[in-house]
């Protein structure tokens, strides 16, 4: 596993999927990011860092919680992503900036945030344990910090979307993607980077799709695998969206499927 290959893959698969990542994602995402968020519990005026953010939807609620005394930075790896954040950005008056950054490598000085969390985006990281440390260096005295993943692979019913897309096209999507969200992973990593008070909370959830275009876009077009994707022919297409529909028949309902997950919350202080 190349690192510099994986960053590539998810800087230009993301930019790939920035388009369709809310319609597909926002509402499934949404119970692990409002767990991360009371976790968090943002105060007004501090100073807050959002890693791997996305379109930013969790970091305009935090913006919110901090108010016009507050701070927050959104960070991700994908220009698509800081892209439309921007835009949305310029759009509300609410305290908030991005800028396009690895998480492994955070362009801030030492003790700079009251409140670091990172939302569904360290599974994607070559070194996820490089990623803790800097978010846990750029955080002042006591600072906070959370952090949200997928949790195992067997409580996830889409997770063949990964050997299926690699089976056609060697991706290194995100090699290690189920491993943070298995056992205690995430919070052993927060107590070995030195954090205090770590505590883990395991959500399970259900993704919900009214068709199967539904549940193909979400799978092949607005996540992580979008750069493979992109470069099948439509007979690979089509062959890739059967055998994906095939992993979650068992989960049909109605016209449409609910698709079992697992969310794994892990908080912790400086
Ligand atoms: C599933 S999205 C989560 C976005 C957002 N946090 C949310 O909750 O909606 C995963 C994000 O991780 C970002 N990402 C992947 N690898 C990264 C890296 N090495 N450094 C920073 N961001 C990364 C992707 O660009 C993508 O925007």
């Amino acid at each position: 596993m190349d690192p510099r290959l994986q960053r590539r893959v998810q800087r230009y698969g993301w930019d790939r999927a920035a388009d369709f990542y809310e319609a597909s994602w926002a509402e499934q995402l949404r119970p692990a990011q409002e767990c991360l968020l009371e976790r968090a519990h943002a105060r007004p005026g501090e100073r807050v860092l959002d890693v791997a953010c996305g379109t930013g939807l969790v970091t305009f609620a935090l913006a919110r919680a901090v108010g016009p005394a507050g701070h927050v930075v959104g960070t991700d790896i994908s220009e698509g992503m800081i892209d439309q954040a921007t835009a949305a950005a310029e759009r509300t008056d609410v305290p908030v900036e991005f800028h396009r950054m690895d998480a492994e490598q955070l362009d801030f000085p030492e003790a700079h945030f009251d409140l670091a969390v990172s939302a569904l985006g360290l599974m994607y990281v070559p070194h996820p344990e490089r990623a803790v440390a800097e978010m846990h260096r750029v955080l002042g005295p006591a600072g906070r910090m959370v952090a949200a993943v997928w949790g195992a692979r067997r409580a996830c019913g889409w997770a063949e979307i990964f050997p299926i897309v690699e089976r056609r096209i060697a991706s290194e999507a995100c090699p290690l993607f189920f491993s943070l969200g298995t056992g205690d992973t995430l919070a052993d990593l927060f107590i070995a980077t030195g954090l205090h008070d770590v505590e883990q909370v395991r959500l399970t959830t259900e993704l919900a799709y009214a068709s199967d275009d539904d549940a193909i876009g979400a799978a092949f077009r607005g996540g992580p695998v979008a750069l493979a994707y992109s470069r099948f022919d439509d007979t690979v297409r089509e062959d890739a969206h059967r055998e994906y529909l095939d992993s979650i028949a068992p989960y049909r309902q109605d016209n449409g499927y609910a698709v079992p997950g697992e969310f794994v919350i892990v908080a912790g202080r400086r």
